[in-house]
């Protein structure tokens, strides 16, 4: 997100708008570069409730929440009235289309697809735009070093999960989950202070990840996601659940399926996810700035997780 914003001119002292639902780590991306935050609300179908253009910024970021197109309509107006430009935030939705079979993440001048997200592996995201070669720095360079044994190890449990139908994942983040509470006292790892203003890590990826995205059989996944969504259906209804996207439009590749969930549904939706051999995740923590504005639903978000 760092290297879009820069490419679209973002410098110190300048907007970028961002929705209010968003994960708190983005916000570095915008602080890294001197840049300010402004937030937009979304309506519980994640889409925004008003695009003001008396409020200007240099750039405004689209979400295309859990893989599901998001209308770029009124962001294109928004950018019609006050000269912004738009980023569209594709972290979730990597191999998804849109209604007119576009590829989420190319539908604006720069797009980020984070398939580190989709994919088990350790790191990777590409950024996606119309800018000309020369414009743009080289690709950077791969690490060529062993990748984290617990990654090796995620990338090896789908064959043995459906051979014996034993969710480890689901039973391993459980017992993490445990372990942390008994020794730090919260289940969730603790929030991390610097989250908001510095990017963790080398932007550079693991050889191994780029091997795999690679290596993928696109059909394949697209087809294994969309069959889960439909599975899950009638189960996630059945807990109480609301499924935030109801239908799922053709060309969609589903991240997962998100609900709004309270919770004695959240309880029913985690036998779900073991029952399935899929996790179920919070909503990462939103910004310190809009947490004690937020409307409730943003904090009933689960998400049952295909990866
Ligand atoms: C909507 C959205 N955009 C961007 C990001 C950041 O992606 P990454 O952690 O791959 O940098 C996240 C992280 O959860 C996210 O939810």
């Amino acid at each position: 997100m760092k290297s879009a914003l820069r490419y679209a001119g973002v410098k110190s002292g300048d907007s970028v708008m961002l929705p209010s639902f968003i994960c708190r780590d983005l916000l570095s991306a915008v602080a890294e570069l001197g840049a300010k935050t402004v937030f937009y609300e979304v309506d519980t179908a994640l889409k925004p409730m008003q695009l003001d253009p008396k409020i200007s910024a240099k750039v405004i970021v689209a979400v295309n929440y859990f893989g599901f197109a998001q209308n770029l309509e009124p962001y294109n107006e928004y950018c019609k009235q006050t000269g912004a430009i738009i980023v569209e935030d594709n972290a979730h939705g990597f191999l998804s289309r849109d209604e007119n079979n576009n590829l989420l993440g190319t539908r604006a001048k720069f797009g980020i697809t984070s398939f580190r997200k989709s994919l088990r592996v350790q790191d990777g995201a590409i950024l996606t735009t119309s800018l000309n070669d020369h414009e743009i720095d080289e690709q950077l360079d791969c690490i060529d070093s062993p990748v984290s044994k617990r990654n090796n190890l995620l990338r090896l449990l789908p064959s043995f999960e459906s051979r014996t139908k034993i969710p480890f994942v689901a039973i391993g983040q459980s017992m993490s989950r445990a372990i942390r509470l008994v020794r730090t006292g919260s289940a969730l790892p603790k929030p991390d202070p610097n989250a908001e203003t510095t990017i963790p890590g080398l932007a550079n990826p693991h050889l191994q990840s780029v091997a795999v995205l690679e290596a993928l059989d696109e059909a394949q996944e697209i087809l294994r996601r969309r069959n889960l969504y439909q599975v899950l259906r009638s189960q996630v209804v059945a807990t109480g659940a609301t499924m935030i996207f109801a239908d799922l439009p053709d060309n969609t590749c589903p991240y997962g399926m998100p609900v709004y969930a309270n919770e004695e549904s959240r309880r029913k939706l985690a036998k779900v996810a073991r029952q399935n051999r899929v996790t179920l995740m919070s909503w990462p923590d939103l910004p310190n700035n809009t947490i004690s504005t937020a409307p409730g639903f943003y904090k009933q978000v689960w998400l049952l997780n295909f990866q």
